[in-house]
This record gives structure tokens, C-alpha cells and sequence, in this order.
């Protein structure tokens, strides 16, 4: 063997101990939890033969605790970048066979790599993660690299998508990283994240609680609002990361992809001429509304299972890729509370920030009524949907359904903070409350002095929907821009969209806002 062949095998030699991470028991080990391994994961995600590994031979610098005898190239983190539907992303998967996928030094800044990586391509990052959290041999270093990660990563928000998939474990501090992250995709089973275990949790509060019940992936869609989707398996989860980021701009100077539309755009949607029934206090599923409206099966929704009563998600229209926002009648009667406030200020934030159009349809009798709602902050969580509307200067389309009460009203990208196109339905009511409130609040006394004052309830209730419980007043205002047949939505929407699209809107120059946390 001649020096250049030597020297060629020894690479090989080092790649191949690069690849082969904590060896074979532990990666059976890993599959007998049902989890992939990192490599495996990135080869799912990415299109077939675009993986371009970067870093594979980084080492750890660590010599306390025998560490020095135990080194593995690639320390624990397998990062690069590939395609997705042809579009360059940068990836990372921290390898639970390595260490425990802890987070060293190096390790860290691998992470960092790509993060910078991303933000100079202006590609999408997407994180895989798996990890026993801090390297505990590493004592300060490790906490260090997590402190410059989670620093790309603010630097990074608003610039590129990032996307967080919980694979394994997900511990401690580690938990910021996705938290700032755009996305967190949890695997039900097999991912957990909390800031302090049910360990310490016994000793501190003394109470009982199980992994899955602190922080599965349950726990987080339904309770927490923390992930925003849940994959039965990893093949599951990697597969939500390449459909949404098919439906997001690789940064926030470039445009989602446009799909050649299949669905007609002249579609006329029939079954939402009936969809709303003619008792106002009946409920029905804003979710037909929006299948019917929007591109056939284009709807992905986001957190599914949080604040039932707000529904966010992305779908497309004539192709386009827009964020959707509806109240859901369905649930607590669609009223905006803290939980549905947050969850959709997140949302339309998001949107903005990438280029995404809005289209917002309205049906809410106002905040939801509770002590506890406003002892909780629902003046300050409010203001959150109210700021993050206002804030937007994406193409912002509306579309009231039925009710559009009091400050929920405005809120819900109203005309007056800069909706671009608003209409209603001739079932609309545009008011600022709701007819029995405001006839008990105008008429107590005259109700109660009356002969029959349950007679007399009933006409001031008829006097009061035949003004207010119907949209015309707003459009003599012209607060909405039109009053349109359900059946015409789609048609109406969609010209609306390539009307907006290209618009052009400033807000003053200023260091940021002081969104109301
Ligand atoms: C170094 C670690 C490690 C860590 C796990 N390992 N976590 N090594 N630092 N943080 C190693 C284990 O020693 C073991 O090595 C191998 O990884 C696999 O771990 P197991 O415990 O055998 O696996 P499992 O039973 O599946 O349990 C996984 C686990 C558990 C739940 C993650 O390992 C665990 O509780 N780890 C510690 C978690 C933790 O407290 N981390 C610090 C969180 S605070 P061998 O060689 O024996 O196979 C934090 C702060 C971040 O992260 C701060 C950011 C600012």
C-alpha cells in the first residue's frame, strides 16, 4: 500500500468510526426503543442521497472522568444539509448512542454551525433532538455551547424557519432551544420535555407525577401548548417536517412555494350557503368551513389539540400558501380566552414574519367571561392578538361568519387595524354584545316595571337583533368592504389574495415594538 492509499484508508477508517456512534448494542438498543437512529432519521427526512455530512470529525476537547479515552468522532451530533422536495435545508440529530446524545462542548458547536449556516443560505434549520441534555463531564463548557445555541437561535427567528423535532429525551435548559424554534414536533411514546424531572419534582412539591403525565407528548398538545404537532412514531414526525416546510419561504425575503392549483378557483362552495344555523346559539364546525373554502385537503393544522377554541394552521388558496385563523362556535362558543389568544398571536406573529398571508374568519361573542381568565392575564394575553394583528403587514383577508362582538371584534384583523379585505356574510351580526346582554344592561328597568316583563324582554330582544344582528350597519360604515354569498367565499377570497399579494405597507422605524408579554 503506497502512502496515498494508507492514508486514504485511514480516512475512511475515521468516517466509518464517525458513523458507526455508539456502536452496535447501543443502536440496537435504540431500535428496540422504537426509536431510528440520528442517521437513519436525517436519511427519512431528506430527499434521497442529499445528505451532505459536515463536522463528522469534531472531537471533544474533555480529559476529566476517563473522557479521554473515550472519544467518538462526531461527538455525539450528526449535522450537514440536504433537499426537501428539492429545496435546500440545513439539518441536525443529536445520537442518543453517543453519550446520550449529551451536549458537550463540541457538540454544541456543531449545532452552532449549522445554525449560522442557515441564517448565511437563508435555508430552513430543522433540529432532531435526543440528548441526556448538559454533558455532565463538561461541567460549564457544555452549559456555555447551549448558551450560544440558544443565542442563534433568537438571532435567527424571523430569518430563517426553524424547526424542532423531540425525538428522546429533552431536559432541563435543553428545553430552549425548541422553545424558541418556530415548530416542535413531539413523537407520542418516546419524546418527553420538562424543565425539572418527576424526581425533583417529588422532593421540592411532593408530588407524584409520571413522565408521560409531566411532559410527553400528550401533555404539551393538549395542556402546555408547547409542541404544535404529535407524530405516532419518528417516520410520522419527520414526514410533518417536510410537509410544512413545502408550505413555508426558505427566509423572510423569499416567497412559500406556489403550487400549480388543481381546485378550481371559481369552485363554488354550495354547502356553506347553509352551514350556519339560524339560531345564533346553535354551534357548528368552522373546520367544514375551512375545508370547503381553501385548496381540496391542503388544511395542516396547528396545535390540533390546544385552545380548541381558536383553530390556526396553514392551507392554500388558488396555490398560495396562507395561514389560516378561525374561531371555532364549537368550542366554549368560539370565545377568545387566554390560551386561544396566545395560541393565535403566536401563529399570525409567525405569518408576518414570513411572508404568509392571513385570512381570518370571525365568529366570537367576546373574551371568555371568568375570574380565572382574568386573574390568569386575559387583559395582557389579549392584547397579544390585538398587537400581533395590528403588527402584520401581510395581505390580511376576513371573512365574519356569524358573531363579531364587542373587542373581539376589532381584534380578529378587523378594518380598523388594517385588515386588506373584509367581508361578512349576510348571517353576520356586528355588535357590541350580544342581544340579551345588551337588553339587560340598557332595559333593566324598564323591563322590570313592565306588565309582562318576560314579554316585554322578548320584543326589546327583537327590537335590538333586528338592528344590530346583521351586518348591514357595518357596511353602510364601510367597516367590511362587501357582503358576500357564502357559496362565493373561495371565489372571493382568492381574487382578494392576488389583489394583496404584492401590496405594500410600512409601519415606522423603530428598535421593535413592546409586544405585551
Ligand atoms: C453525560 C449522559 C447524560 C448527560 C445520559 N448520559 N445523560 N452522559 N451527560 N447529561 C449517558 C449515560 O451515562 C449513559 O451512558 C448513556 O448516556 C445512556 O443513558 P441511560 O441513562 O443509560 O439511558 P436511559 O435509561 O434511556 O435514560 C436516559 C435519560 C437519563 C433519562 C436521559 O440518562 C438521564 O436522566 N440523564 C441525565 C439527564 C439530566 O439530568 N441531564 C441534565 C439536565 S439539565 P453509558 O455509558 O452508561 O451507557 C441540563 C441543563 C441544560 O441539561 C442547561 C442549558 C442551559
Amino acid at each position: 500500500m503506497d502512502g496515498g492509499d494508507s492514508r486514504i484508508a485511514d480516512l475512511r477508517a475515521r468516517k466509518s468510526r464517525s458513523q458507526a456512534g455508539g456502536g452496535a448494542a447501543r443502536t440496537d438498543a435504540q431500535h428496540a426503543k422504537g426509536k431510528m437512529t440520528a442517521r437513519e432519521r436525517i436519511e427519512d427526512l431528506l430527499d434521497p442521497g442529499s445528505f451532505v455530512e459536515i463536522d463528522a470529525l469534531v472531537e471533544h476537547r474533555c480529559r476529566d472522568f476517563g473522557m479521554d479515552k473515550n472519544v467518538i468522532p462526531g461527538d455525539g451530533v450528526v449535522t450537514g444539509h440536504g433537499t426537501i422536495d428539492g429545496r435546500l435545508v440545513h439539518c441536525f440529530a443529536q445520537d442518543f448512542t453517543v453519550y446520550g446524545g449529551s451536549l458537550g462542548e463540541m457538540h454544541g458547536l456543531k449545532i452552532c454551525k449549522i445554525l449560522d449556516l442557515a441564517v448565511k443560505t437563508g435555508t430552513p434549520v430543522i433540529g432532531l433532538n435526543d440528548s441526556g441534555g448538559a454533558r455532565i463531564q463538561e461541567g460549564v463548557a457544555s452549559l456555555g455551547s447551549y448558551a450560544e445555541i440558544f443565542f442563534r437561535n433568537v438571532r435567527a427567528s424571523g430569518v430563517v424557519p426553524q424547526i424542532s423535532v423531540i425525538m428522546g429525551p429533552c431536559a432541563g435548559g435543553a428545553v430552549y432551544s425548541p422553545a424558541i424554534t418556530d415548530f416542535v414536533v413531539m413523537v407520542d411514546g418516546t419524546s418527553h420535555m420538562f424543565i425539572t424531572g418527576p424526581e425533583v419534582i417529588k422532593t421540592v412539591t411532593n408530588e407524584d407525577v409520571s413522565f408521560d403525565d409531566l411532559g410527553g407528548a400528550s401533555t404539551h398538545a393538549k395542556r402546555s401548548g408547547v409542541t404544535h404537532f404529535v407524530a405516532s412514531d419518528d417516520s410520522e414526525a419527520l414526514e410533518i417536517v417536510r410537509d410544512l416546510v413545502g408550505r413555508l419561504p426558505s427566509n423572510n425575503l423569499e416567497r412559500a412555494p406556489k403550487l400549480i392549483p388543481k381546485d378550481p378557483e371559481d369552485r363554488i362552495c354550495e354547502s356553506l350557503d347553509s352551514v350556519v344555523p339560524e339560531d345564533p346559539s346553535i354551534p357548528y364546525d368552522m373546520l367544514d368551513v375551512i375545508q370547503e373554502v381553501f385548496d381540496k385537503g391542503s388544511f395542516l393544522e396547528v396545535q390540533p389539540e390546544f385552545a380548541m377554541n381558536m383553530v390556526v394552521g396553514f392551507a392554500r388558496l388558488g396555490g398560495e400558501s396562507v395561514g389560516v385563523v378561525a374561531n371555532q362556535p364549537k368550542v366554549l362558543a368560539g370565545c377568545l380566552d387566554i390560551d386561544a389568544s396566545v395560541k393565535a398571536a403566536r401563529f399570525v406573529r409567525f405569518c408576518d414574519a414570513f411572508g404568509i398571508p392571513l385570512v381570518t374568519f370571525t365568529d366570537v361573542p367576546g373574551f371568555l367571561p371568568g375570574a380565572n381568565q382574568e386573574w390568569g392575564g386575559i387583559i395582557r394575553h389579549g392584547a397579544k392578538l390585538l398587537y400581533a394583528y395590528a403588527e402584520a403587514t401581510v395581505p390580511k383577508l376576513t371573512v365574519i361568519t356569524r358573531k363579531a362582538y364587542g373587542g373581539a371584534y376589532d381584534v380578529m384583523s378587523s378594518k380598523h387595524i388594517r385588515g386588506d379585505y373584509n367581508v361578512a356574510w349576510p348571517t353576520a351580526r356586528l355588535a357590541v354584545m350580544g342581544a340579551s346582554g345588551a337588553v339587560q344592561i340598557l332595559h333593566r328597568n324598564r323591563i322590570a316595571t313592565a306588565g309582562n316583563p318576560e314579554e316585554e324582554r322578548s320584543r326589546l330582544i327583537e327590537e335590538y337583533e333586528e338592528a344590530f344582528a346583521n351586518p348591514y350597519q357595518a357596511a353602510a360604515l364601510g367597516f367590511i368592504d362587501d357582503i358576500i354569498e357564502p357559496s362565493e367565499t373561495r371565489k372571493r377570497l382568492i381574487l382578494a389574495l392576488k389583489t394583496n399579494m404584492d401590496k405594500t405597507e410600512e409601519r415606522p422605524r423603530r428598535r421593535h415594538g413592546n409586544l405585551p408579554l
